[in-house]
């Protein structure tokens, strides 16, 4: 992991550091979004990460597990999650409410190749829980917004209420700076203005990009991956260009526990970001 990525060193890599929930509040039905702040001043200013790492979310008496970091490092102190309810951690982290204490360590991961992307297009195409680390990188462009080319977002819901961040899709949109179009699989309010169809109905509206100049970031369900990719191939997009964040069952997030091993491959510290290169060559990956 890159130096500058890391938490100042701690005696113990294990041993969580104590953050207050600032906000929390519904996203979905099922999916809440959580603002916290890790409770030492300077070590809440001097967390430094990268669009694409993650970090281990630990609640008392429930367990840890790891979360994407939903936030941009341009807007230093405040860290945010985007967490679908699904077992035993994440039902205990949907009963705590703003103030109350939870446990955080990492960063980890490698997440995106920042550097190389500067002066090239970022098309980032995320679906449902996607949107986690996804948020990240598209916030971290836009804040930087001169040291990028063209930035498109193609995002995909089931429906309008399924949405993720939604309301602050709606806000950007519009953007002068941005290509940015929504789609729903299916609307079920009558009041839907944008596209309708699966995500990949959105790639005949987007604006022509030179491929070779263009880096594609991809996340969502895995049903999404296969016809997502087949998109970017027609587009010529090169292959170490195409980035995928990809979910494993993962315990220790800093390479001990080997939970998360594919191969001699551990994607707690060579992923969870990886190349559609990456991901021919192992596909159990996805
Ligand atoms: C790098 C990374 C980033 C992530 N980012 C996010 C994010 O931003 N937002 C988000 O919502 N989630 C994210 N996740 C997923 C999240 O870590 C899991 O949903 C986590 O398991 C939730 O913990 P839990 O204790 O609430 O659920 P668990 O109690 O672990 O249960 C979760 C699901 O897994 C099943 N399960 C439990 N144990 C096993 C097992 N041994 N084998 C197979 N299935 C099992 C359960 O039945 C349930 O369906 C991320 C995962 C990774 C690896
Ligand atoms: S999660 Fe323990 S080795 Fe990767």
């Amino acid at each position: 992991m890159n130096q500058e990525n890391q938490c100042p060193p701690q005696t113990n890599p294990f041993k969580p550091e104590p953050a207050r929930i600032v906000r929390t509040y519904y996203l979905t039905e099922d999916v809440k979004f959580f603002q916290v702040r890790i409770a030492d001043m300077e070590k809440a200013l001097s967390f430094r990460y990268k669009p694409g790492q993650f970090a281990m979310i630990s609640v008392l008496g429930a367990g840890e597990a790891p979360f994407s970091i939903s936030s941009t490092p341009s807007r230093p102190g405040l860290l945010e999650f985007c967490i679908r309810k699904a077992g035993v951690v994440t039902d205990a982290l949907f009963r705590l409410k703003e103030n109350h204490l939870i446990g955080i360590r990492g960063p980890y991961g490698n997440g995106f190749p920042i550097q190389n992307m500067k002066n090239h297009n970022v098309l980032i195409i995320m679906g449902g829980i996607g949107a986690a680390p996804l948020r990240s990188v598209l916030l971290n462009c836009l804040d930087n917004r001169d040291q990028f080319q063209k930035v498109t977002l193609l995002h995909g819901a089931k429906r309008p209420a399924e949405m993720i961040f939604r309301d602050e899709f709606f806000d950007i949109k519009d953007r002068e700076d941005l290509e940015c179009h929504l789609s729903v699989d299916q609307d079920d309010t009558g009041e839907w203005s944008e596209n309708i169809g699966v995500v990949t109905t959105l790639f005949p509206k987007m604006e022509k990009i030179d491929p070779q100049q263009t880096y594609a970031l991809v996340c969502g369900p895995p049903v999404m991956y296969k016809f997502v990719l087949q998109e970017l191939l027609k587009l010529k997009i090169p292959r170490d260009q195409i980035l995928m964040t990809l979910e494993r069952r993962m315990k220790c997030g800093v390479g001990k526990c080997g939970h998360c091993a594919i191969d001699y491959i551990y994607t707690c510290l060579d992923g969870p970001v990886f190349t559609y290169w990456d991901v021919l060559h192992m596909r159990e990956l996805i």
